[in-house]
C-alpha cells in the first residue's frame, strides 16, 4: 500500500488585496496560456501535456530562452520562466528570482496566500517552494489562473487520496460540450478546483458549486476570487447540498471512475465517488430530475458498464426507464476491462509493471468479472426536463472520432431540434422546406467505369461529424433540399419521376429526414 504523510498540503486563502497584486504580477509576467506556450515552445509544451517535465525544465533554465522586457514592475527578466519552474514544475527557485517575478505581491504575500513556503533561512536568500500548482487557463475571451494540488510532475510521488485535481482532459471535454445559454441559476456538482464555474460565470446569474471535499471547495473559493467571481460553495454528497432546489443548468464532471470497493485499493476523492460499479452515474440520472427547472438541462460525463450479452444502449434504456427527462447520450469510447484496469491502476502515480500496479490491476479485473462486465463505455450525457408533460425523447448515439470544438453550440442546436421533432408530427416535418446544412458534402464511390455509384456517403463537416450512407431516394431528396421546396412536395416529385408509390417513399424517407434534422444535417 502507498504510505502518505499524515498532513494534507495547505490550501490557498483568498485575501482580496493580495489577490489583486497577484493578478497584476501574473499578467505582467506574461504567465498566460499564450505566454507560457510561447515561452516553452511547441516541443516542451507538448511534452508537458504528456506529463513529461524534462523539456520544460531545460527550456526554463536561467539564461535559456528569450527574456521578456524586464525592470520596474514589468515582471522582471524571464518572470514567466520563473513562475513555470515554481508553480508548474514544482522546483525550488532562489528567493531573489521570485521577488523579481512577483514584484507587487512579493514572497511575503505569496506565503500569506499559502501559495509558497520559504526553505532554509527566511531572512536570507533561501529557496522558495510552491505549496500548490498554479497555472494559466483561458477560453476565447478570458484569461484565468487555476490553483490545485501540486501534480505528480512536481512532487514526483503518488497522489494523496484527498488530492485536488487541476484542469484535465475531462474538465475541458465537459467545458466544450456545455451549452452556453444565458441562464439564471446553475449548479456545478463536484466542482473540484472550480474550473467549470469559471466558464459558467460567463452566462449564469448565480452559481452554486458543491463538492464532497472541503479542500476542493477551498481551492474553488481561491480560484473564483482570483477571477473576481463569487460562488455559493457547499459541501456534501452529490445532490444532498441542494435538496429541494432547482436549477436551469446542472453540469458535472463527477467522480465517475469505476473502482473496486476493497480496503487495499486507494480511494481518490477526485475520481471515485465511493460507490460500487457505475452507481454514481446511474444515481445522477435518477437524481437530477428533481433538481431541474422545467426546460432545464443537466450535462455530465460518465462511465458505464456493459455486461456480457447486452449493449450499451440496453444499459441506458434500463437506466432511463421511468425517468421523465429527454436524454441524449453520446458514447465517445469503449474500453475492455483490461484496458480500463491498466489505465486506472497506474493513475495517481503507481509505476506500471510494479507489484503494486499488478495488485491493483488484478483488483479491477476481479471486480469487473464479479459483474460479468465485458466493456466500459465513456461519454457525455445531456438530460432535459420537458416544458410540458409530453413523452420524453431518447437519443443514444456513438461518436468516437473528432467532433466540433466547442461542442456546446452543437448540443444546444441538437437539443432544440430533437425537442421540435418530439413535438411535431410527420406532416409538420413534410410541410417544411429544409435545406442541406452548409457543412454537408456528398461522396460517390463506384467501380471504375460504372455508370452509377455503389455507395453514396453524406458527410457532415462539423457537429458530430456524422457520415450517413444514403440510398438512392435519400440522395435524390438531399439533391433538391435547398430551402425552396417543402419536403412533402419534394418526395411527391421524386416518387413521380421514379414511378414509385408516394406512400412508400414517405415511409422510407421521413425517419431518415428526421434523423438528419436531429443532428443538423438538414436545417
Ligand atoms: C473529476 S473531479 C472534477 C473537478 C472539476 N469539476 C473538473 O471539471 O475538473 C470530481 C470532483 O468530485 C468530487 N467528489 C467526489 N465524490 C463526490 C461526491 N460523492 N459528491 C460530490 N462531489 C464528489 C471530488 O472531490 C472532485 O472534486
Amino acid at each position: 500500500m502507498i504510505e502518505h504523510p499524515v498532513l494534507s498540503p495547505p490550501t490557498p486563502v483568498a485575501f482580496p488585496t493580495l489577490l489583486t497584486r497577484l493578478r497584476a504580477d501574473l499578467t505582467a509576467a506574461g504567465f498566460t496560456v499564450d505566454g507560457v506556450a510561447e515561452r516553452l515552445g511547441p516541443v516542451a509544451s507538448a511534452a508537458l501535456h504528456r506529463e513529461q517535465s524534462l523539456p520544460a525544465l531545460l527550456a526554463t533554465e536561467t539564461g535559456n530562452g528569450s527574456s521578456p522586457p524586464g525592470g520596474g514592475l514589468g515582471g522582471g527578466p524571464d518572470a514567466c520562466a520563473v513562475l513555470i519552474r515554481l508553480f508548474t514544475l514544482g522546483r525550488p527557485v532562489p528567493r531573489p528570482d521570485v521577488e523579481a517575478a512577483l514584484p507587487r505581491l512579493m514572497v511575503v504575500g505569496a506565503v500569506a496566500l499559502r501559495l509558497v513556503r520559504v526553505e532554509g533561512d527566511e531572512a536570507a536568500a533561501g529557496d522558495v517552494v510552491a505549496t500548490c500548482d498554479l497555472r494559466p487557463y483561458a477560453d476565447d475571451t478570458h484569461d484565468w489562473w487555476v490553483a490545485s494540488d501540486l501534480s505528480e510532475i512536481a512532487t514526483r510521488a503518488p497522489l494523496r487520496p484527498d488530492h485536488v485535481l487541476g484542469v484535465g482532459g475531462a474538465s475541458t471535454t465537459l467545458a466544450s460540450w456545455t451549452i452556453r445559454r444565458p441562464v439564471d441559476r446553475v449548479l456545478d456538482l463536484g466542482t473540484g478546483c472550480g474550473v467549470q464555474a469559471l466558464h459558467l460565470a460567463g452566462h449564469a446569474r448565480s452559481i452554486v458549486a458543491t463538492d464532497l471535499s472541503e479542500r476542493a471547495l477551498e481551492f474553488a473559493r481561491f480560484n473564483a476570487a482570483l477571477a473576481g467571481l463569487e460562488l455559493d460553495l457547499r459541501r456534501g454528497d452529490l445532490l444532498d447540498p441542494v435538496a429541494g432546489e432547482r436549477f436551469s443548468l446542472i453540469v458535472s464532471n463527477p467522480p465517475f471512475v469505476i473502482t473496486p470497493r476493497a480496503d487495499d485499493v486507494p480511494l481518490y476523492e477526485y475520481r471515485d465517488g465511493g460507490r460500487s460499479g457505475d452507481a454514481i452515474v446511474r444515481s445522477l440520472v435518477r437524481g437530477v430530475q428533481d433538481a431541474l427547472e422545467p426546460g432545464g438541462v443537466a450535462q455530465f460525463l460518465g462511465n458505464w458498464e456493459v455486461p456480457r450479452g447486452r449493449t450499451w444502449r440496453d444499459v441506458w434504456a434500463a437506466w432511463l426507464d421511468g425517468v421523465a427527462l429527454d436524454a441524449w447520450v453520446v458514447q465517445r469510447e469503449t474500453q475492455d476491462p483490461a484496458e480500463y484496469a491498466e489505465l486506472w491502476s497506474r493513475d495517481g502515480g503507481v509505476v506500471p509493471g510494479s507489484p503494486e500496479h499488478e495488485r491493483l490491476g488484478a483488483a479491477w479485473l476481479r471486480d469487473f468479472a464479479s459483474r460479468d462486465v465485458e466493456a466500459i463505455g465513456f461519454g457525455v450525457v445531456t438530460l432535459q426536463r420537458p416544458l410540458t408533460d409530453r413523452q420524453p425523447w431518447r437519443s443514444l448515439d456513438e461518436a468516437s472520432g473528432p467532433v466540433a470544438a466547442p461542442m456546446g453550440p452543437v448540443v444546444d442546436a441538437g437539443l432544440r431540434a430533437r425537442t421540435w421533432l418530439a413535438e411535431h408530427s410527420d406532416e409538420d416535418v413534410l410541410g417544411i422546406a429544409w435545406s442541406c446544412a452548409a457543412d454537408v458534402t456528398e461522396e460517390r464511390h463506384g467501380r471504375p467505369g460504372a455508370e452509377d455509384p455503389s455507395v453514396i456517403l453524406v458527410r457532415q463537416g462539423g457537429g458530430l461529424r456524422r457520415v450517413v450512407q444514403a440510398g438512392t431516394l435519400l440522395a435524390a431528396y438531399l439533391g433538391v433540399a435547398d430551402g425552396e421546396l417543402t419536403a412533402g412536395a419534394a418526395l411527391e416529385a421524386i416518387a413521380t419521376v421514379l414511378d414509385l408509390d408516394p406512400t412508400g417513399v414517405r415511409a422510407e424517407l421521413v425517419p431518415q429526414i428526421r434523423d438528419l434534422i436531429a443532428d443538423g444535417l438538414l436545417v
